[in-house]
Parts: C-alpha cells; structure tokens; sequence
C-alpha cells in the first residue's frame, strides 16, 4: 500500500459469498414477534401472505451464514465490493489524527444501499411466479431500488411514497418511472389505510407500509416487500460489513476503534456493524459501535422499548423494539429515510444489550458537515448518511484535542445527487432545526399497545 492510497477494493477471490446473522453470535436471543390478533408468537404461516417462504425462514434462521444464491451475486458484481475510501482530505481540513475510511454504497445502479436487498428480495419472489411488489419508500431510494430489481425479474413494483417526500422530491419518484415502477403519494385514497387521513397529510412511513401490506394482503399475486428493519434486511444488508472488515486489513488496519452510521430502521447501519459486532464478541476487535438518528425522530435515544406495531394502522406484527409510537409521524425533515417511528429489533435488542451506542443529531449540523466532506471528497451524501459523517467530525475534532489516533469507519450509505433541493434550502439559510417535545413525544407514546 502506498502512503497515499485512498481506494481500497477487493479481488475476485475475495469475494463475499455468504451474509453473517448476528442472531448466531448475541449474548441472548431477541424477543420474537407476536401475532397482532392473538399476541402470540408469529410462525411462517402468518407471513406467508406477504413474503416467500425463502425470506421467511431467513426471517428466522439462526444459522450463521446464509449463502447469496448465484443470480443475486451475478447483480452484485455490476457494484460490488463498494469501495472502501481513506478520507485523507476531510482528515487534513479537520487536522486530526484519526484515520477515518467511509465505505460508500452510493456507487449501486440506486445509489444507496438497499439495492443490497431488493435484488434478493425480488428474486426469491419471482422464484414463485409473484407478479407485483408493492412496498413504502420515504426519500425514495428503497422505491428506486427496488424498481430496478423488479425491472431485472420480470416483477411489476408499486410504490407508496411518504406525501411530504413526494412533492419535494419528484425526480426521485421519475427515477422508480423509468425503471419501470409505479409511484402514489401517500396517504392515497386507494386504500382504507390512506383513507384514514385527509388527502393533504404529509404523510409518514408508517402509513406508506399500512398502504403496502393492504394492497399486499388482499392479493393473491402480489406479495410486499420492506426496505428495512426486518431480520432478513439486515442480513442482505451485511455484504457492506463484511466486505469492510476485509477492505480495512488491506488497508493496513488491525481492525477499527469506531463505527458509525445512520440509522432511520437500521438496515445500513446493521449491515456495517454487525459482522464488527461479530468481531467484538468474539474479542478480535474492540470497537465503539455507534448508531446515529435525527434528533427530530430521535427513535433510540428518547423511545421506549417495547412491543409496538411496524406501520400507522397495527397489520404488521408486533416487534419488540425502540419506538417512537407507530401514531407518531415525524417533522418533515429532509433525511426522509430515517424519519421512522420504530427501529429494526435485532438493532434495538444490541442496543438494549450495551453492545452498541446512539446519539441523535439535528439536521443543519449533518448538513454543514456534509458540504465540508463533498468539498474535500467530491461526493455530495444523501442527507440520511449526513448524520453518520456529522458524529464523525465530532470524533475527529476531539481525537485532533486529545491526539488519539483512532480508526474509525464509517457508513456512507448513499448519495444526495438527487437531493439538491435539501442542500438548496440549507446553504439558502432556510433550513430548520426541529426538536421534538416531551409533550409530543408523550401523546406518541401513550398510542403504544400494552402487551
Ligand atoms: C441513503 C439512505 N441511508 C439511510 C437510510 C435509512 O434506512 P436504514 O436505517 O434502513 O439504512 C435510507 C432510507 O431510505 C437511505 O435512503
């Protein structure tokens, strides 16, 4: 390795050929997820209406590794491995000592990280002849990605975008049209779900999902698919961990003092962590492994953890899990993509555990430190991965203080090109911080079922 080297990528053989299930490795099993009738335990059944079986037993597995089938790892290598980057740029502009690597997913056909998942999501649901997905999408990059697996299999895609990101963000909804999906704002009238709020409401993921998994449900060819929280999510989402851990040593690192990235449900966030995590247990490593939300949905940090319902109108199961209150619809900032009520259970249950930390951050902070890394990276972050990168700085201002010589690592899950608008409004001065009250956060609350 060159002392100036700032690309760190892999060869063929080195190729990540199976996702990690940290469910394997934690100290003690997560709560299971309960039926939203009878509050018992749910089994395959009860998710057969809206997924594969093969998701399912993912869903639940507790082996180790899952191997990526043959299709999905022949999409992967259209991007993957994502390259691993030194940020030396952004070190100098901060004159730190920490030695900071991003690992950037914004290089996928959507440019985020959940084309890590659509593509296996929908090729185990063309396996049984699926015709449509439907789904939720907030900014609209899970929207993007998944519209491009469907337009790769042959499966028609019907979007529920979040109000408040459809009328601010419309080349987003264009990007799901030309891959061949089908966008409506949400709440929309096509379902009992949307029904429920006037026409105008800005909408939350909460109700988009309700949405989704109505449509879903009373369809016999149709089957629905989350860009996040679920195990199986996060699972897929581990390539970008696993391929990190191999990319670091190459890099020259024994291993990384911090991790960091944002969560809004967890599944780029998981994907990173959790094979460090794997490696922290098993006492290889020794990192910080650190979640970052916005501070106006700030589900980890001020949430409760308890039994709560994944979408606004209670069809999902119930999860054990960090929850706002699935009533709760959060200010419309413009990190769509982690304004979510609840967070993924396996994230929250490590949480709960002690084995990773959250911190909650408000958005013209993530903004300013986003302008600074474009300026010394040349990549513009979607305002989502903003949050990871602010917490970043932070932790290099204070390694530049205290000297330490960190490694730290850091999720940048996708880029903001189709995000100008944000940027427009925060370097025009018209960007706000919303921080959420105690009043609203206790009427969110008390809407939580008693389990
Ligand atoms: C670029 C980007 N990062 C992060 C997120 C947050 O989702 P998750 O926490 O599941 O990674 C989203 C969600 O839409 C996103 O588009």
């Amino acid at each position: 390795m060159s002392d100036h080297q700032v690309m760190f990528t892999l060869d063929d053989s080195e190729q990540v050929t199976h996702w990690y299930n940290i469910v394997a490795d934690l100290p003690t099993p997560p709560p299971p997820p309960l039926h939203p009738g009878t509050r018992e335990p749910v089994g395959p059944d009860d998710l057969a209406p809206l997924f594969p079986i093969e998701l399912i037993m993912q869903e639940v597995t507790g082996e180790r590794y899952v191997e990526i089938p043959g299709p999905v790892l022949e999409v992967y290598q259209q991007y993957r491995p994502s390259p691993l980057f030194r940020a030396r740029r952004w070190e100098a502009k901060l004159g730190t000592p920490a030695r900071i690597y991003y690992k950037y997913e914004g290089v996928s056909p959507a440019g985020s990280h959940k084309t890590n998942t659509s593509v296996p999501q929908v090729y185990y649901n063309s396996l049984h002849g699926v015709r449509r997905l439907t789904t939720e999408t907030g900014a609209g990059q899970w929207g993007t990605a998944l519209a491009y697996a469907c337009a790769l299999f042959d499966v028609e895609c019907e979007v529920w975008q979040v109000g408040a990101s459809y009328d601010t963000k419309p080349q987003r909804r264009t990007l799901i049209e030309v891959f061949g999906g089908t966008v409506h704002r949400s709440p929309s009238r096509l379902t009992e779900s949307g029904k429920a709020f006037p026409e105008s409401h800005p909408g939350s993921l909460g109700i988009a999902i309700s949405e989704a998994v109505e449509v879903a449900a009373q369809d016999p060819t149709s089957k629905y698919a989350l860009g996040s929280v679920l195990n199986h999510v996060l699972l897929h989402q581990t390539v970008i961990g696993e391929e990190a851990l191999k990319q670091l040593a190459k890099a020259g690192e024994s291993g990384a003092d911090l991790v960091v990235g944002c969560a809004g449900g967890g599944s780029n966030f998981a994907g990173l962590a959790f094979p460090f995590l794997r490696e922290k247990l098993a006492g290889s490593q020794s990192p910080r492994i650190l979640a970052v939300e916005p501070s106006s949905c700030p589900t980890l940090t001020r949430g409760e953890y308890r039994y709560d319902f994944g979408d606004t109108a209670g069809l999902t199961p119930l999860m054990k899990m960090y929850t706002l209150g699935h009533d709760f619809v959060p200010s419309p900032i413009h990190a769509g993509g982690l304004r979510y009520h609840g967070m993924a259970p396996l994230v929250s249950h490590a949480v709960h555990e002690g084995l990773i930390e959250a911190t909650a951050l408000h958005q013209t902070e993530c903004f300013e430190a986003a302008i600074e890394f474009a300026r010394t990276q040349g990549v513009v972050p979607a305002p989502e991965s903003s949050h990871a990168l602010a917490q970043v700085r932070r932790e290099a201002l204070a390694a530049a203080e205290s000297g330490e010589e960190k490694v730290i690592v850091v999720g940048l899950s996708g880029h903001g090109l189709l995000e100008l608008g944000a940027y427009d409004a925060y370097l025009g001065g018209r960007l706000e911080d919303d921080a959420l009250s105690d009043d609203a956060l206790a009427a969110a609350l008390a809407g939580v079922p008693q389990v």
